[in-house]
């Protein structure tokens, strides 16, 4: 049986199996081996402060994450289809760890940010965060 997302160490599970998937995916891959070659041992406890702070609502992280974005789009364009991807990956990856409301409002935050990011990115658009 499938749990709900409850603590640190379940984000962290899922989005270690995450970062697994992004890392070998022939779109996406290519961001986080070439572009900006990740350390997933820094990494991972950063990227598991944002979500335990959009899910959780813990206060851990306070960097711009539209900046971090749009440093790694100078490197290398992020085009809708990549964004679009990352989704698919991310929920899919959600709906294999968790069954649950934080679970649903997990991937409704990173469907809803991503598409603020290709606003930002690739439209100019007007970003909240
Ligand atoms: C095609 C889509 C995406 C790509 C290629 C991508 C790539 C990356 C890369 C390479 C980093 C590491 C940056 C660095 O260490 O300098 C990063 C960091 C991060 N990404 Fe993404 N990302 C994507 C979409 C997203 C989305 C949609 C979200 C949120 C819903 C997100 C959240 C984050 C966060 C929180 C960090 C950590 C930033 C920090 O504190 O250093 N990313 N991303």
């Amino acid at each position: 049986m499938k749990n709900d997302v409850t603590d640190r160490a379940g984000l962290e599970t899922m989005l270690a199996h995450f970062y697994e998937k992004a890392l070998a995916d022939e779109v996406i891959g290519f961001f986080f081996t070439q572009v900006v070659p990740l350390n997933m041992e820094t990494h991972l406890p950063l990227i598991t402060d944002f979500w335990e702070s959009v899910v959780l609502g813990t206060r851990g992280y306070g960097k711009n994450v539209m900046q971090v974005h749009q440093h790694i789009h100078d490197l290398s364009v992020i085009k809708k289809e990549h964004l679009d991807r990352w989704v698919q990956l991310f929920t899919q990856t959600i709906d294999e760890h968790f069954e649950g409301p934080n679970a649903i409002l997990m991937a409704q935050r990173a469907r809803s940010i991503a598409t603020m990011m290709n606003l930002k990115l690739n439209h100019g658009g007007v970003g909240v965060m």
